[in-house]
């Protein structure tokens, strides 16, 4: 089993990878755990394909388990759906003792997350993300939230769980859309810290070669993603890298209302955009956006839309919850491998999509 450890000042947890691990869940939480209580909050598609693996698994290791069902999908995301979640613990009675399972993609982990970080104040909580997305990226760093109308992820806190357990295999009932989502994410963390990654998936041939490989992939990708979380936990510095591609990501997902393209898929325009941008203003080395481009294509993703409203973009751009009074952080590669957090001022916005 591969395993990497998060180091924060105030807490320490293992990420565990390792095909089949889902098969033999009970013995590893029984590892990390000594209650007899667990709670497992997931959506319908996951229960119907994992739900009853886990909660057999947990049994046969002597837990006692209850199972929150919500509908898949970023709606279940919601303060009403969260409270509907507050409900359902204290119906199961929980405490403070026991622990929340989020089993599930990014959706189920970020809710059950900020669950578990509000509910009496805290209740340890163990991610296993099914997503490629949640694997890399969402399941680690303990960023949790629900959404509100106004906008993604507004009421949220930093709150790690107490281990992530992922297991490669769940990813061959992804679909192919779902896949490429979560490689976009991929593609970033080569684009912005390792050439060898982004090298790496320039030579894998198709889908099945990138799932023959995803042990590796997702192990590399958490590194990453380990070593910037232990310099900037709380996302002030170098954290922000991990939001190449997201300024106009996030601006697109909004301005199509969250229905036309993936978060992945929008990251995906993001990320060969804003290079595109900074090659011609001489920031970045010539040739990085074509290779962005390319990679894009190769993994079934959009890398441009015709025909967006800019002001309408860049409107949606100066609401993101992340800017900071007049000026903005955009992420900028230097050249593949190698990004660089750039403070511009907003109105220069229009100059980098
Ligand atoms: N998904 C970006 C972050 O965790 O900071």
């Amino acid at each position: 089993m591969n395993s990497i450890v998060v180091n924060l000042s105030h807490k320490t947890y293992p990420i565990y990878i390792k095909r089949g691990l889902i098969n033999e869940i009970g013995i590893e939480i029984a590892k990390i755990y000594t209650g007899k209580k667990v709670l497992i909050i997931t959506d319908e598609n996951v229960n119907k394909l994992y739900g009853k693996t886990v909660e057999i698994s947990l049994k046969i290791s002597g837990f006692n388990v209850d199972t929150i069902v919500l509908e898949p999908g970023e709606k279940s995301k919601s303060v009403d759906v969260l409270l509907n979640v507050y409900n359902d613990l204290l119906d199961f009675k929980v405490t403070r003792g026991d622990l929340i399972i989020a089993l599930g993609g990014g959706v189920v982990g970020d809710l059950a997350g900020f669950a578990a970080s509000t509910l009496l104040r805290g209740i340890p909580f163990v991610q296993i993300p099914t997503s490629l997305l949640a694997q890399v990226d969402s399941s680690i760093g303990g960023k949790v939230a629900v959404d509100l109308a106004r906008g993604k992820n507004l009421i949220g806190s930093f709150y790690h769980p107490q281990a992530v357990f992922i297991d490669p295999n769940v990813l061959k009932t992804l679909s192919k859309t779902f896949l490429h989502d979560g490689l976009a994410e991929v593609i970033k963390y080569g684009a912005i810290k390792d050439i060898d990654l982004f090298l790496k998936l320039e030579s894998l041939k198709d889908d099945d070669d990138v799932l023959a490989n995803i042990d590796n992939i997702i192990y590399q990708c958490c590194n990453i993603k380990k070593d910037i979380v232990e310099i900037d936990e709380k996302d002030t510095g170098d954290r922000m890298m991990l939001n190449f591609g997201h300024t106009l990501g996030h601006s697109i997902e909004k301005y199509f209302n969250y229905e036309k393209y993936t978060h992945g898929e929008a990251v995906g325009i993001g990320m060969y955009s804003i290079t595109r941008k900074s090659e011609e203003l001489g920031l970045t080395e010539v040739g990085s956006a074509e290779r962005i481009k390319k990679i894009l294509i190769k993994y079934n993703l959009p890398y441009e839309v015709l025909g967006l409203d800019r002001d309408k973009i860049l409107q949606a751009i100066s609401l993101d919850k992340k800017n900071d009074k007049d000026t903005i952080n955009i992420i900028l590669l230097k050249k593949l491998g190698n990004a660089f957090i750039k403070n511009i001022n907003s109105s220069l916005m229009n100059d980098y999509i």
